[in-house]
């Protein structure tokens, strides 16, 4: 028999899978955060554009030497910025090529004034000074993020699996379902960090509603009463309602409010229809379903990917969206069946 704890453990996927949450917090960061080349290249402009002025205004007595100073302080913005967005050890790089810089005007423009000389020795110091506590700080805080967001993630992960211990094989399916989502999400093109963000949470936590459901109603193993149905239909609004206070999840309380909604407007709870539904929660429809169709249940077996196509492609402006099922139709069997077995699901051809 599986226990409790178990079965948390087997929320992390099937043997050889990635935890849930990897890279999501990279991918997350990423939205905020510039990529490192587009970093570099803000360093390289910057120490391109503040040498042009500092050699391009020459040292010594003339009306233009303000410029030259200033441009000479200007030094610390490639600094700066390498060590907010490169790390330690690029910052260190990025300080040995402007003091090159700046020894070469120590030795060539200042020849024999000792005094000056001094005086420019001092503001490399504080250049070196600024790059090393700057970058360390700037690493302190990047990790500090990067633990409460994954503590923020882990929390999430914590709230679904809680499900899980009631109503057995709902993590399971919360984590198939969410890589499916994912990969429909690749086949339309949606590809912004934050988007695919808030679909793969929405449809992780999707029945977290549930959680709000009687044991005597959610571990029925006969047909339901209709006033079961009833009680049973209100999760979507429970799961909405439970995560509505967390404001990063804003975005995926949309998909776990609408994730029973049907194309045609014929679904619960709020009989959305077209585009008025969230493009997440039709995304997730479709991926639920593949979901559904692919397992066994107590009733049948699971059907063959060619009935699943077949089943799903039925359902065309009724039950799904057109769009969301022209994608689903363009991806392989070798594609699903990929992200299938990571769950152990093996996925029959006919
Ligand atoms: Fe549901």
């Amino acid at each position: 028999m599986t226990t409790g704890a178990q079965r948390l453990v087997s929320l992390e996927g099937g043997a050889g899978s990635p935890p849930p949450w990897s890279g999501y917090i990279r991918r997350s960061f990423g939205a905020w955060i510039p990529s490192q080349r587009r970093a570099a290249l803000a360093v390289a402009l910057s120490t391109l554009l503040v040498s042009f002025i500092h050699f391009a205004t020459p040292a010594g007595p003339h009306e233009w030497h303000w410029v030259h100073l200033a441009a000479q302080k200007l030094y610390l913005v490639p600094i700066l910025v390498a060590a907010a967005w490169l790390g330690v050890s690029r910052t260190i790089l990025v300080t040995l090529a402007v003091s090159a810089l700046f020894v070469l005007h120590i030795v060539t423009d200042w020849r024999g004034y000792e005094m000056v000389q001094a005086d420019q020795i001092g503001d490399l110091v504080n250049l070196w000074v600024a790059a090393l506590v700057a970058s360390l700080l700037f690493q302190r805080i990047g990790r500090s993020l990067e633990r409460i967001h994954r503590s923020h993630e882990e929390t999430l992960h914590a709230l679904a699996a809680s499900l899980d211990l009631r109503e057995h094989g709902t993590g399971q399916h919360s984590c198939r379902v969410r890589e499916y989502a994912l990969l429909l999400a690749d086949r339309l093109g949606l590809c912004g960090e934050a988007a695919r963000w808030n679909l793969a949470t929405g449809a992780f936590l999707h029945d977290v509603g549930k959680i709000g459901v009687s044991d005597s109603i959610l571990l029925k193993p006969g047909a339901l009463t209709d006033v079961e149905r009833a009680e049973i239909k209100r999760h979507p609004d429970l799961g909405a309602a439970l995560i509505g206070g967390i404001e990063s999840l804003g975005e995926a309380r949309e998909l776990v409010l609408c994730h029973h909604e049907r194309y045609d407007g014929t679904g619960y709870p709020r009989g959305l229809a077209g585009e008025a539904i969230p493009l997440g929660a039709r995304i997730f429809a479709v991926a639920d379903a593949f979901d559904a169709m692919t397992t066994d249940r107590p009733y049948r077996r699971a059907l063959s990917f060619r009935e699943v196509r077949a089943s799903i492609a039925a359902e065309r402006g009724t039950h799904f969206d057109p769009v969301v099922l022209d994608a689903f139709m363009h991806i392989s069997r070798a594609e699903w069946a990929s992200v299938a077995a990571r769950y152990g699901i093996v996925l029959a051809e006919t």
